[in-house]
């Protein structure tokens, strides 16, 4: 049985904001919804999240569930007020394991490594050893190495200021601990504050040993204040995901230029080039290649497809074999099946791609549905919206769409038809047929053209 406690009242006011700092987000997910993600990890049996500044935003972004309790701390008195609101809750035969909703890359095993020092004898404390430890609070001990409190920045005397463990702020605690020490924090220090971290002297006194734990990485400890810090931590998060990614095959041009928001599965001989930006969730078949500078959202990508560079792909499904780009854009419910090509400058929505076909210039295909091995010439637009109403077009297989042809929807072209150029399409054409909607060309001899007086 497990509890788990995420602070997460705090303002942020250094983020300049209106949003609450733990909604702000690293690689596209709040900073808070990352905490609670590794708390599900632990298989906590409860998440009990404390909100103070900005509750209902963060209630309406992170959502209700199950296993998730929002607990209101309408004044924010300190770290132990915090968790005294907690206290009417918590489990008394449980550990309580109490994280920050500003620390998104802590990481499962380091917390799993933690919650092993815990138990209702003794106490887990996640400290690190820092160059410049200004700021944290500090790990007091004995000349045997035993801990014997924290001492806050602001209330160290300058012997203890020189000490460079310091908290990280998590710690694993027995819930009959917490029952016991919380309602007897006091706030007579610098800040006026109910300081968590005064817990740990009261464990010394009562011989509730205090364990320290370190995490694997310094970086998963590195809680966001402002702008930059959110910078240099979806950094370590993209380097390190990257990494990850490579081991597990996938060539990336530039680890460095690469953002993935999200999730990437893919198979064998995958590679993305420099700067693209995946969001939501990917999945790529074998010897996918993307190039430089696209961005690709929510996507299926079949195997051997190559996607050229500078393209936008949404909520689009895409079969094997297929090319796309370079500058071309897939908005949403896009579908290319197998071998299809869709080239420079072309926009599709709502539309179905058959087999073998083809739109490789500067084109429009929007709520369509196009067969197979449909030619579709440079410039043409389905014209699916009058202006208040959308409308379909269909193009049955084998249609060959002349250059520069306006499609008006609703229009059904069937197999085999031929659009000659710059036609504009108002009617049906039956099966096999050439429709040719322009006005005959006129050529008038000898032409004078007009001179300047
Ligand atoms: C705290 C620790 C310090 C540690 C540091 C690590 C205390 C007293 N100090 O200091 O030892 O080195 O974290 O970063 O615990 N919060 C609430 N309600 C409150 C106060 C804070 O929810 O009333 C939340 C904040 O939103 C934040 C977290 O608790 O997510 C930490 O609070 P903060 O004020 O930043 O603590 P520090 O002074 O940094
Ligand atoms: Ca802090």
């Amino acid at each position: 049985m497990l509890d788990i406690i995420i602070l997460a009242a705090g303002k942020g006011t250094r983020m300049k904001s209106d949003k609450p700092k733990v909604l702000h987000t690293l690689a596209g997910k709040p900073f808070l919804q990352h905490v609670i993600d590794r708390a599900r990890e632990l298989k906590a049996s409860n998440i009990y999240i404390v909100v103070g500044h900005g509750a209902d935003q963060v209630r309406q972004c992170i959502g209700s569930a199950d296993d998730i309790e929002y607990i209101e701390q309408t004044e924010q008195l300190g770290t132990g007020h915090a968790v005294q609101q907690v206290l009417p809750y918590l489990n008394d035969k449980a550990k309580s394991l109490i994280l920050y909703g500003d620390v998104p890359l802590i990481a499962t095993k380091t917390l799993e490594s933690l919650l092993a020092c815990a138990d209702d004898k003794t106490l887990g404390l996640l400290t690190v050893t820092l160059d410049d430890p200004t700021g944290y609070g500090r790990i007091i001990k004995n000349g045997e190495g035993q801990v014997l409190a924290i001492v806050e920045q602001k209330d160290a005397d300058v012997e203890q200021l020189k000490i460079q463990e310091v908290n990280t702020g998590v710690m694993a605690v027995h819930g009959q601990h917490l029952q016991q020490w919380l309602p007897k924090l006091r706030n007579d220090n610098a800040q006026g504050e109910y300081y968590l971290t005064d817990i740990i002297a009261m464990a010394s006194k009562v011989d509730v040993e205090v364990k320290t734990a370190a995490p694997q990485k310094i970086s998963e400890t590195f809680g966001v204040n402002n702008r930059q810090q959110q910078a240099e931590l979806e950094r370590f998060y993209q380097q390190e995901f990257a990494a990850q990614l490579m081991q597990e095959g996938l060539n990336l041009m530039d680890p460095a230029r690469f953002d993935c928001r999200g999730s990437l599965r893919f198979g064998k001989d995958c590679s993305i080039d420099v700067n693209c930006v995946l969001e939501g969730d990917i999945v790529l078949g074998d010897n996918v290649s993307i190039g430089p500078n696209c961005h690709i959202i929510n996507a299926t990508i079949g195997t051997n497809s190559e996607i050229k560079s500078h393209s936008i792909i949404e909520d689009a499904e895409l079969h094997n074999d297929v090319t796309v780009g370079p500058f071309a854009r897939l908005r949403p419910q896009t579908l290319l099946s197998a071998g299809a090509k869709v080239g420079n400058f072309v926009e599709t929505k709502k539309a179905v791609i058959g087999k073998g076909s083809k739109v490789n210039h500067l084109s429009y295909v929007g709520d369509a549905d196009v067969g197979e091995n449909v030619n579709i010439g440079a410039g043409t637009i389905t014209c699916n919206y009058d202006g208040a109403n959308k409308f379909k077009t269909k193009i049955d297989d084998g249609v060959f769409v002349g250059s520069n042809s306006a499609l008006v929807a609703p229009i059904h072209i069937e197999e085999n038809a031929t659009i000659a150029a710059g036609s504009t399409i108002t009617q049906n054409v039956k099966a096999g047929a050439l429709s040719v909607a322009r006005t005959r060309q006129k050529n008038i001899d000898g032409w004078q053209r007009p001179k300047k007086k």
